[in-house]
């Protein structure tokens, strides 16, 4: 069942989304060579906490970080570790916010000094595909006008999809009904009422079609090593349009003016 959220609850949950925002500028200053994604963690986990929020991945289904820091061909949930992070790399940070049973939930992929053109553009088009979808949204958008957007772009650019990880409702749960899968599918047909909460995260590989998890039973990785990016919003469908619940709103703006032409940054 879906559960629609009273205009009340949405400013709630955007409480929790312009933090993850705060956050993830803060995090810009230490998105540096060296820098291990344990210590991103800590940094990430003390922010939200100063903040007055809680990390809502902390404890979920036995997950032990604040934050999910995804390396190169990692492509989500990978585990804050003593990896120290190096020019050319691409991290995804993926976090949950918190706050008088609330949530908000949303992702960046950030550069580590110097990347290459094509991932360059890897991490580029993902956010425009995030943007591009989300702009699709209004009261009863079916789910496979979302889906279908991120699965064209994703082939227009011959990017490899993720099957097995999907954009999902949330705001009272990290994870609640509906699914939203970055590519069409016979659920899809659904409609998306006004007060409908969910997480859009394109996951889009360089490479090939596809995923699997590691050892570690929680990060997965491309079948064949080729980066992967990761960008997520957490966002409201309202009677107009839709309501960016993750970004501040001083940004929004600029931001959704970068992306009115419908076209994908290159
Ligand atoms: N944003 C992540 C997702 O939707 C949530 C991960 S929860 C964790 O998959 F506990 F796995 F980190
Ligand atoms: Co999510």
């Amino acid at each position: 069942m879906i559960h629609l959220k009273s205009k009340d609850e949405i400013e709630r949950i955007r409480e929790c989304g312009i933090c993850s925002a705060e956050l993830f500028k803060y995090l810009e200053n230490y998105m540096k060579e060296g820098i291990t994604t344990k210590e991103l963690d800590r940094i990430s986990e003390d922010f939200i906490i100063k903040k007055g929020f809680k990390p809502s991945f902390k404890g979920y289904m036995g997950y032990p970080s604040s934050i999910c820091a995804s390396v190169n061909e990692e492509i989500i949930h990978g585990l804050p570790c003593s990896r120290k992070l190096k020019s050319g790399d691409i991290v995804g940070i993926d976090v949950g916010i918190q706050k008088k049973g609330y949530i908000s939930d949303s992702a960046r992929t950030y550069a580590i000094g110097n990347i290459s053109p094509n991932h360059k553009k890897l991490l580029k088009r993902t956010e425009s595909f995030l943007y591009l979808a989300i702009m699709k949204i209004k009261a009863m958008v079916e789910i496979n006008d979302i889906s279908g957007t991120i699965e064209d772009l994703t082939r227009k650019y011959k990017y490899g999809v993720v099957y097995d990880y999907c954009g999902h409702g949330v705001g009272y749960k990290n994870h609640e009904e509906p699914e939203i899968p970055n590519y069409r599918f016979p659920g899809g047909k659904r409609k998306l009422k006004p007060g409908t909460v969910i997480a859009i995260e394109p996951m889009i590989n360089m490479g090939e079609d596809g995923q699997f998890v590691l050892d570690d039973g929680w990060t997965v990785v491309t079948v064949d090593g080729e980066y992967s990016a990761h960008f997520e919003n957490t966002v409201a469908v309202t009677e107009n349009g839709y309501d960016i619940l993750t970004i501040n709103p001083d940004d929004l703006k600029s931001i959704l003016q970068k992306y009115s032409n419908g076209v994908v940054e290159d």
